[in-house]
């Protein structure tokens, strides 16, 4: 779906950019150029980032090298 009309971005080239390390609207307009018109889309854009920071901590918490799983 198209999230910038101005500029024909879509959703699945903004999470790419995200998954690629994008995580400001400041790094999607340089990368994309989001919001560098009208800036409607700022909002969507935001709400995309907000929910990939969120859900990242998850999968990055560290596992201890000497870790050993309990056993039940
Ligand atoms: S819709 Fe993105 S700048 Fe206008």
């Amino acid at each position: 779906m198209y999230v910038c009309i101005c500029n024909a971005i879509t959703d699945t080239e903004i999470q790419e950019a995200i998954n690629q390390g994008a995580c400001s609207m400041k790094c999607l307009r340089s990368e994309l150029g989001v919001g560098s018109q009208c800036g409607k889309c700022e909002t969507y854009a935001t709400k995309m980032i907000a929910a990939s920071t969120i859900a990242a901590p998850a999968s990055f918490v560290p596992i201890p090298l000497n870790h050993k799983p309990s056993q039940s």
